[in-house]
């Protein structure tokens, strides 16, 4: 069984590529490591005990993705992971953002439908809720006005893949991801942000580890209880089991829909203090923070009914925010030993 993992050197696709080798699917990658190194081949291989094959080409080369789907038309499936995301970055280039996560996923769905791969996983986000009016925000909650360009090639790509599922024989599962975080329990792969990080969890180990001064908090006058915002976090190998979960629903035709949305995430929100109180007590350190103005664009609290993936996919998030914040520690601490 043949799966091509595309970005599947980068933070969820990696911790993805060993959950799918575990259980004795084939993959393929391909990535042009442009947000992620090639050493994490070797991780992934010393983990699994087996090393993915891998490319290095850009899918948003026409004519190397054709390429690519004639040379592996024996694939399965595919999940798609493969795009930029970082939110600040696609107000700034939006053209950018566009070209690559649109063009990739167009050249992607044509080598599918040229070569009768019906199968499709597709990595979305919650950033398609906005702000829900309703909370815990289900799956079939309104989708809101994208707050930037990246949320918005999410809205566009499962729109792209639901028109195609129409026309074509193409099925798909579309993955809504709330906040990922955390590492493998090894600490041979986790997140690898270029530069300085934009999400929380990386800036506070890079914090602890002394590459940063202080954490920044995003301002503490929103409307919850200690007054910073509300995400819900997963841990990446939770949310990394649901893609093989998916995977043989698809593939076992359990699918009751053609196109089928879930909301991976564990249905808990917890604020960011609450997210700094795990890591000082996970590591056993005073974290350095202090607070600011609140940040552009930040939504004020969301969390997920995960319900429906619950019980349609037989898959729930199993491990604890401490969970997550030790794992991202030892994470950290493994890539400052190096
Ligand atoms: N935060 C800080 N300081 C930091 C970084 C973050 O206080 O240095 C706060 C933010 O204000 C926010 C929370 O931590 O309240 C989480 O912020 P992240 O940047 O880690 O995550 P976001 O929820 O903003 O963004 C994530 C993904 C996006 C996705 C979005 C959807 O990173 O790709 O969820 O809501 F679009």
């Amino acid at each position: 069984m043949k799966i091509l993992v595309t970005g599947g050197t980068g933070f969820i696709g990696s911790h993805t590529v060993v959950e799918l080798q575990d259980k004795g699917f084939e993959v393929v990658i391909v990535d042009n490591l442009s947000n992620s190194i090639f050493e994490v081949l070797d991780k992934i291989t010393t983990i699994s005990g087996k090393r993915p094959l891998f490319e290095n080409f850009n899918l948003v080369d026409p004519a190397a993705t054709a390429d690519f789907f004639n040379r592996h038309s024996d694939l399965k499936a595919v999940i798609h992971f493969a795009a930029f995301k970082a939110v600040g970055e696609s107000v700034q280039f939006p053209l950018l953002y566009y070209r690559n996560n649109i063009g990739s996923l167009v050249n992607i769905l044509q080598g599918m439908t040229d070569h009768a791969i019906t199968d499709i996983v597709f990595s979305s986000s919650c950033t398609v809720y906005g702000q829900p009016d309703q909370l815990p925000v289900k799956e079939d909650a309104p989708i809101q006005k994208a707050n930037s360009p990246y949320g918005n090639t999410k809205q566009i790509s499962e729109e792209i893949i639901t028109d195609l599922s129409n026309s074509a024989n193409i099925r798909a599962i579309l993955l809504r991801y709330f906040n990922p975080i955390g590492a493998h329990e090894s600490a041979l792969i986790g997140e690898l942000p270029l530069g300085v990080p934009n999400n929380l969890m990386p800036y506070i180990t890079q914090t602890a580890i002394g590459k940063r001064e202080f954490l920044r908090v995003w301002g503490n006058d929103y409307n919850t209880p200690d007054g910073t915002p509300i995400r819900d976090y997963i841990h990446v190998v939770d949310l990394a089991k649901a893609h093989v979960v998916a995977m043989e629903r698809m593939i076992g035709n359990k699918m009751k829909k053609n196109v089928e949305m879930f909301n991976l995430a564990t249905g808990n929100g917890s604020s960011v203090m609450e997210v700094i109180q795990s890591f000082e007590r996970t590591s056993g350190l005073k974290l350095d923070y202090r607070i600011l103005e609140r940040r552009l664009g930040d939504i004020e609290k969301v969390w997920a009914d995960t319900t429906f993936a619950n019980e349609e996919l037989g898959w729930k998030a199993e491990r604890t925010l401490d969970d997550m914040t030790r794992s991202a520690w030892n994470w950290e601490k493994a890539l400052a030993n190096k």
